[in-house]
This record gives C-alpha cells, structure tokens and sequence, in this order.
C-alpha cells in the first residue's frame, strides 16, 4: 500500500513538473502600425508574467519567432489566441512538445521581447552554457541564428 502510495505520488509530482514549449515563426500584418506593434510589446510583457509564462518575442525585419514556455494547458490555451491574431500570419509551428527545464526560467527577465541585434546575441551567449545533450536549448539557439544575421 505504502509503495503504491510513493508510486503514485512520483508519478503526480513528475506531472506537475512537466512543462511544456511551443515556438513559432511568423510574418508581421503589413498594416500594424509601429504604435500598435509598441502596445502588443507592452500587453505581452505585463500578461505572462500574471500567466507565469517564460520565453522571448524576437522581432525583426517584420517576422516574429516566439518562445512560450509554461504549463501545458496554459500555453495552449494562450497559442489558441495567438494563432487567430490578424497582427500576423503566415503561422509555421516549430517546436510543440513537453520540456524538462524552461530555458528562460534563469535568464535576464523571464520574459523578454528582443529587438535588436545585440539582444539576440546576449541570448546567444547565454545558450551557448547549456549542455548540448539537451535537444531543446540546442534548438532554440539553431533557431534564433539568422536572426543575428
Ligand atoms: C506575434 C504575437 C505574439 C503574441 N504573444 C502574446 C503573448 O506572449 N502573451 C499574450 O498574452 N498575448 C500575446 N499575443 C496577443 C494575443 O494574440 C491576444 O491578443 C491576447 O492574448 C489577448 O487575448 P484576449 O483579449 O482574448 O484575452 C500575441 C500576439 C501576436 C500577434
């Protein structure tokens, strides 16, 4: 009985602990204005902080590559908005599946919006520590690479 109680519990603890990550790149709507893009920024960095959400907003060039990490049902939930947004489209999902460790968790701000070179670098940087067995972190860094082009 006791055993079956510390199996249970193991598994229920592994469940909380499961996050999830879903990363995706997409085109800017030719009609959003620089103020309105400036209000998405402010809304995006004061929600998932409330949501517990961590990740970046890469902006450049008028394409986004977003990293949300966060519980599974919390993210889904908010991609189910994001993905009917007219502020952009042409939506290409690249990474939809569970973490062991959000990688944003420890980094400057748990949720930053990079817009210039020079922030995508920092990222770099940061990324290159990450031990490379780990696919995750090795994909994000793949991914934000021509961006620093
Ligand atoms: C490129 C892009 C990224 C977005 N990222 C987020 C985000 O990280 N967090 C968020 O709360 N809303 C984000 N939004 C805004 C959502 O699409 C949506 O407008 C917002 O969650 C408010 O939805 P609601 O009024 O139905 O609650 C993003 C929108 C775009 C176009």
């Amino acid at each position: 009985m006791n055993d079956l109680r510390l199996i249970t519990g193991g598994f229920f603890y592994l469940y909380k602990k499961m996050e999830h990550t879903i990363c995706y790149l997409s085109k800017q709507a030719e009609a959003l204005k620089d103020s309105e893009l400036e209000n998405l920024f402010k809304y995006i960095l004061a929600t998932n902080p409330l949501l517990n959400i961590t990740g970046a907003l890469l902006h450049n060039n008028a394409f986004f590559l977003q990293v949300l990490e966060g519980k599974k049902e919390t993210i889904k939930e908010l991609f189910a908005k994001i993905r009917k947004d007219k502020r952009h489209k042409n939506i290409l999902m690249i990474l939809d599946q569970k973490i062991e460790n959000r990688i944003f968790q420890n980094y400057e701000a748990n949720f930053s919006i990079m817009k210039s070179k020079a922030d995508i670098e920092r990222l770099n940087t940061y990324l290159s520590h990450y031990d490379f067995e780990n696919k995750y972190p090795k994909n994000i860094k793949t991914l934000i690479e021509p961006f620093l082009l």
